[in-house]
C-alpha cells in the first residue's frame, strides 16, 4: 500500500464533524460531540481539557482503538473512522501514524532489551538487513539521547524519562508522519519534563513529524504547540494558535483552566511544626 500524495501544506490529520458515544440508550456516554480540527505536517496541536473532555477518545479513534459513531478521520487523506481489520492495514497505518503513552512501562516489555524493542519496530515497518537493522537502531538511540550501552538493558534499568525517550525512539522507528503523545510527559518531574519536549521540539524540527499533543497540563503547552483546542465534555470550548489561547483566552471556561494551572517554579514552602 502507497502513502497518497502529499504537498507539504495538506494537512496530515482531518478531523471532521467527529462524534464519540460509548454505550447505548439510556447508558449512552457522549465522549466527542462534534469536533472538526485539521494539523498541518510538521505542526503541533495541543489537545487540553479536563479529566474527562474526551482527548483520549480523540486519540485512540486517530491510533485506530475505537471507531467513530460519526464523522470522519483522515490521516495522510486515508480514512481511520473505523479500526483495521487486518493485520496489514493496522501496520499499514501505524506507519503513518504512531502513539507514545503516558506510560511506558505497560506498552514496553520488561524483561525485552531495548535494543531488542526499537530492532522489532523497525524490523516491522522496513524490511532492512541485520546490520542495517542494528545501525538504524543505534541512530535511534542517538536521536533520542541515549547511549549505545542502552541497548542492552531492560526498561527496568532505565529511568522514567529514559523510558519515554525509549517509547519515542520505538514511535519513530515507523518514520511516521503523525505522532500522537497522550499525557507523554505528564508523569515526569518538571526538570525531565523540559528536555523530553526539547527533543520533541527538535525531533519535529529534523523530521517534520506533525504532533497531536494530548494533555491537562497547560503548562506545557507553551513548550511544545503551535496551536491548541480546548475541550469540555466533548466539545471545542475555543482553539486558536498557542499565544492567543494562553495570553488572550476569550472564554471564561479557558480562563479558568489556565488559572487553575500551577505555574512552573512554584516553590512550596514548609508547614509548620506540630509543636
Ligand atoms: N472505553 C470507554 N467506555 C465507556 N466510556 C468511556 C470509555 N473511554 C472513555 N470513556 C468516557 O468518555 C469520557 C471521555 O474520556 P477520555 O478518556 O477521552 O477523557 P480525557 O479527556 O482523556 O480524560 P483524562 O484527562 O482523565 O485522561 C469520559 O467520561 C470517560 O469516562
Ligand atoms: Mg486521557
Amino acid at each position: 500500500m502507497s502513502v497518497p500524495p502529499a504537498t507539504a501544506t495538506d494537512p496530515v490529520v482531518r478531523v471532521d464533524h467527529l462524534v464519540k458515544r460509548y454505550g447505548h440508550g439510556e447508558h449512552a456516554h457522549l465522549a466527542v460531540d462534534d469536533v472538526s480540527f485539521t494539523l498541518a505536517p510538521g505542526r503541533t496541536l495541543a489537545l487540553v481539557g479536563e479529566s474527562g473532555a474526551g482527548k483520549s477518545t480523540i486519540g485512540s479513534i486517530l491510533t485506530g482503538l475505537h471507531a467513530a459513531t460519526s464523522g470522519t478521520v483522515e490521516v495522510c487523506g486515508e480514512d481511520r473512522s473505523r479500526p483495521a481489520r487486518s493485520t496489514r492495514l493496522r501496520r499499514h497505518r501505524g506507519s503513518l501514524l504512531q502513539l507514545v503513552a503516558q506510560d511506558p512501562f505497560t506498552s514496553l516489555d520488561p524483561r525485552q532489551k531495548i535494543g531488542s524493542a526499537l530492532a522489532e519496530a523497525v524490523a516491522l515497518h522496513h524490511p532492512l538487513d541485520r546490520a542495517r537493522r542494528h545501525e538504524r537502531v543505534l541512530e535511534l538511540l542517538d536521536a533520542v539521547g541515549l547511549a549505545v550501552h542502552h541497548a542492552d538493558v531492560t526498561p527496568r534499568a532505565l529511568s522514567g524519562g529514559q523510558r519515554q525517550r525509549v517509547a519515542i525512539a520505538r514511535a519513530l522507528a515507523a518514520r511516521p508522519r503523525v505522532v500522537v503523545l497522550d499525557e507523554a510527559v505528564s508523569a515526569l518531574d518538571v526538570s525531565v519534563q523540559a528536555q523530553v519536549l526539547n527533543l520533541l521540539n527538535d525531533l519535529q524540527a529534523s523530521t517534520g513529524t506533525a504532533y497531536v499533543f494530548i494533555t491537562h497540563d497547560l503548562a506545557v503547552v507553551r513548550q511544545i504547540a503551535h496551536d491548541v483546542i480546548v475541550l469540555r465534555h466533548g466539545r471545542i470550548v475555543e482553539s486558536g494558535s498557542t499565544e492567543d489561547i494562553l495570553d488572550r483566552p476569550q472564554q471564561r471556561y479557558t480562563r479558568l483552566l489556565l488559572e487553575s494551572t500551577p505555574r512552573h517554579g512554584w516553590t512550596p514552602v514548609p508547614s509548620r511544626p506540630c509543636v
